[in-house]
């Protein structure tokens, strides 16, 4: 349409010719831009403006016909609004943006490219909401540990009533607000981090909820948002950081003093003044070879908290309290400079014997009915059970099972000696042969409250199953 001018169309050969001094003009604010601009403009006041509202406040979706576009530069990715406007992108109300008059999704007008690119580029520059400051979050440091933590406030405080997301793999939400299933190509991160702290502001008396989040809450649900459906998102690792580069042991030894000992113990037997009242007892932190354990596990279990790995609350989280990321990578050095683990294994308090002995001692609690009649669904196969054994010894989140139940599966991992009482040994038949899959499943979800079995909740089912099946293959 309107970028049919000839002068636009010899400038975008001369771009495709790759000359690079004509690209010069381009940066020096050329006239065909300048009428790029202008055509935009015309356009966004005689046709988008016929449904969209491009100047004022927000108002009631139930008084528009479509969402207002005023602050579309601040909201917008560029590269989605182009896939958008020439109709690539998904539609983002599966009920229609006004489901009180019509529950089919309306289709949107599209237009060529080079006009979405030129349209784009408008909206980028002119159509900008203040109350939106650039870096407002700083996603450079977001972690996956971070949207995990968003993921659960959007679940948990009702962002999934009216938002579709990606839970196990399958949409999840109420349809009738915009899709998130892509939000973090369409969604600039500072505008959702405004929107969220206060989203009347922008959309008043159109059914949005206001939750009850705390500034770092705040940080976290924009983050998850920020990053659905955005390819390759660079998660911050911060054990990699430059707080673990000259990390000092001496530091955190005075850390493990003022703040650990009083759980874990002065010399990490686990034998603190509070550990008499607390189940799970504190780990013993003498027979971990804490060389051993994974950064990032070490890192989350400490900084978030026994919570933040599937494991007990009583583990608090430290990140808060013992100065940050540099704290916690003092007091890791501490804890792998002292604690080797292996010849002098300390006994553990109440502890029900050996990890490998057989048969082992067992008081876990039963599964429900309705989870120990389940019946593995997936085919009996060396696939299965190779893919099972990935989980065990490599790759399950937050913490590879071998770590406890170790690399035989005769419970005798590097932690498996700290934990009161002991993983199971899946290598004794008399004890394993007792247990229907149901069983095993509901623990692997939801781990075994009072002991060191962390729930991994994250899981999707059908690892879920293999991991049975590869442990079923150890039992002798
Ligand atoms: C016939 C009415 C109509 C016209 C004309 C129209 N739009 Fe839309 N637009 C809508 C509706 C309705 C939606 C809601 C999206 C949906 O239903 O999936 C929307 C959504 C959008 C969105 C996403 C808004 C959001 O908050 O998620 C953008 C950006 C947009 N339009 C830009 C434009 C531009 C730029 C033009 C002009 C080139 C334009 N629209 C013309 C009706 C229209
Ligand atoms: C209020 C008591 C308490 C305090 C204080 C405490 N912990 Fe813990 N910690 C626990 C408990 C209980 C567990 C076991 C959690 C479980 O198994 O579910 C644990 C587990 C751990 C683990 C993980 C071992 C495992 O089983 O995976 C590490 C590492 C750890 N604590 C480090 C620390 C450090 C470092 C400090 C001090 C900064 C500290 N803890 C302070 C109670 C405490
Ligand atoms: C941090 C240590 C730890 C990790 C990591 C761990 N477990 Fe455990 N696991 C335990 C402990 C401790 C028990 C014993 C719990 C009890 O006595 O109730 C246990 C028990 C179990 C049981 C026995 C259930 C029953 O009813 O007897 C199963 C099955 C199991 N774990 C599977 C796994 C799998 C699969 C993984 C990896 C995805 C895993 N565990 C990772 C510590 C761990």
């Amino acid at each position: 349409m309107f970028i049919s001018s000839t002068s636009t169309h010899k400038f975008l050969s001369y771009v495709r010719m790759g000359l690079s001094g004509l690209l010069l003009i381009l940066c020096s604010g050329t006239p065909l831009w300048a009428a790029d601009e202008q055509q935009a403009e015309t356009m966004i006041n005689n046709v988008c403006s016929t449904c969209h509202k491009i100047t004022g406040e927000g108002e009631s979706r139930f008084n528009l016909k479509a969402p207002e576009l005023m602050w579309a530069g601040s909201k917008f990715q560029k590269d989605w609004m182009i896939g958008w406007l020439t109709g690539t992108e998904p539609l983002l109300y599966a009920k229609s943006y006004r489901w009180d008059q019509s529950q089919q999704p309306v289709p949107h007008m599209t237009v060529s490219h080079q006009e979405a690119e030129a349209l784009a580029g408008y909206i980028e520059t002119h159509l900008q909401d203040p109350r939106v400051k650039s870096n407002a979050i700083d996603m450079s440091t977001f972690s996956k540990q971070e949207a995990k933590f968003g993921e659960e406030i959007f679940t948990q405080h009702s962002y999934i009533g009216c938002h579709q997301i990606m839970v196990n793999g399958k949409k999840t939400g109420g349809p009738q607000s915009a899709s998130f299933l892509n939000s973090g190509k369409r969604l600039k991160a500072d505008w959702i981090y405004r929107f969220n702290s206060n989203p009347p502001d922008f959309v008043p008396h159109s059914g949005e909820f206001v939750g009850d989040v705390s500034a770092l809450g705040l940080r976290y649900v924009t983050g998850f948002i920020a990053t659905r459906g955005a390819k390759d998102f660079p998660y911050y690792e911060p054990w990699k950081s430059s707080a673990f580069d000259h990390p000092s042991v001496e530091h955190g030894a005075q850390i493990y003093k003022e703040y650990c000992s009083q759980c874990h113990g002065a010399e990490g037997k686990g034998d603190g003044p509070a550990a008499s009242g607390l189940n799970p007892k504190p780990a013993v932190h003498a027979n971990i070879p804490f060389e051993k354990l994974p950064m990032e596990y070490l890192y989350n279990v400490i900084y978030y908290g026994g919570k933040s790995v599937g494991k007990s609350p009583l583990m608090p989280y430290w990140g808060l309290t013992i100065g940050g990321k540099q704290g916690v990578a003092d007091v890791i050095a501490y804890l792998k400079a002292t604690f080797k683990g292996g010849e002098n294994a300390v006994k553990v308090a109440g502890g029900t014997g050996p990890s490998g002995v057989c048969p082992q001692p067992r008081k876990t609690k039963r599964a429900p009915g309705k989870f120990r009649n389940m019946q593995n669904p997936l085919p009996q196969n060396a696939q299965n059970v190779k893919a099972g054994a990935t989980l065990f010894q490599e790759t399950a989140k937050p913490l590879a099972c071998m770590n406890c139940h170790g690399i035989q599966g005769d419970g005798q991992g590097p932690m498996g000696a700290a934990l009161s009482p002991a993983p199971r040994n899946f290598t004794c038949g008399e004890t394993m042969k007792k247990l229907l899959d149901g069983q095993l499943f509901w623990i692997i979800k939801n781990g075994s409250p009072g002991t060191g079995m962390m729930a991994f909740s994250g899981m999707p089912d059908n690892q879920i199953w293999q991991l049975i099946q590869y442990i079923r293959s150890l039992a002798k």
